[in-house]
């Protein structure tokens, strides 16, 4: 499928990290210090109570700030939650949603996915949807099938134009664990990412739209990983939180 119209997108998710502002504050500096403008975009995902000093320290910068969750209504009585528009207000482009920590300990079914994914788009931001299946689901051999179920699930009723929305494919067993998903076997995922979106809207949107990898991306691996055909960039945890480590991950994505 054509390639050269994709948008190349490496994202930190610092998860519940760090713990505090002033570390957070050192990392943001540390990271923007070494980026420059290279042949993909660079976003930090940060806890939503670091968002608004976290942008002051990005702004003026290439690098785009993202939240790493949201939820579903605009306002209201729904205590301890935050919405989409606050984090649009904040300078946000990017909110992770349907991140397997989500699904898993917070109990996100794809229906709630679903709604997260309309009210963030209504507020435009874009999402950062995240698909991928367990270690026991890969074993039985139906990662395709639940990859192509959760997409079809968290993206009914939600037209999408190749721009609007990234893809991240998170193999569930790779995340956080340093077991590494072969780059042929993500690259032939998300390559079934594409080739499902294809299917459910068309393939002028699937040559547009930026799938990602997610799982143990380090400096070490970004390399070939960003090299392969359908993997359009990376989501990346733990390596995202020791600035010389993400510093040299982003440099050697650039080469
Ligand atoms: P990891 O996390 O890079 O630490 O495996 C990735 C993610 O959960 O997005």
């Amino acid at each position: 499928m054509e390639n050269k119209m994709k948008k190349k997108l490496i994202a930190g998710n610092w998860k519940l990290n760090p713990t505090t502002k002033t570390e957070a504050i050192k990392l943001a500096e540390n990271i923007k210090n070494n980026t420059k403008n290279f042949n993909f975009e660079v976003a930090l995902c940060v806890p939503s109570i670091y968002l608004d000093t976290i942008n002051e320290i990005i702004k003026d910068s290439p690098i785009k700030l993202g939240a790493q969750n949201c939820y579903f209504e605009e306002k209201g009585a729904f205590t301890g939650e935050i919405s989409a528009q606050m984090l649009k207000d904040l300078n946000c482009k990017y909110v992770i949603l349907g991140h397997s920590e989500r699904r898993s300990l917070f109990a996100e079914t794809d229906e709630i996915i679903n709604h997260k994914i309309k009210i963030a788009m209504k507020n435009t931001l874009i999402p950062i949807l995240c698909v991928g299946e367990s270690e026991e689901q890969r074993n039985k051999n139906i990662t395709d099938s639940i990859i192509e179920a959760q997409l079809t699930a968290d993206l009914k009723d939600i037209s999408i134009d190749g721009n609007n929305l990234v893809i991240a494919y998170e193999p569930i067993w790779a995340i956080g664990t340093g077991k590494t998903c072969s780059s042929e076997e993500a690259d032939r995922v998300c390559g079934l990412i594409r080739n499902k979106i294809a299917q459910l809207y068309s393939k002028d949107i699937a040559s547009k739209i930026t799938i990602q990898y997610g799982g143990s991306v380090k400096s070490s691996t970004i390399k070939e990983q960003m090299k392969m055909e359908n993997i359009d960039g990376a989501l990346v945890g733990g390596a995202s939180l020791i600035a010389e480590e993400f510093n040299l991950l982003l440099q050697n994505a650039n080469n």
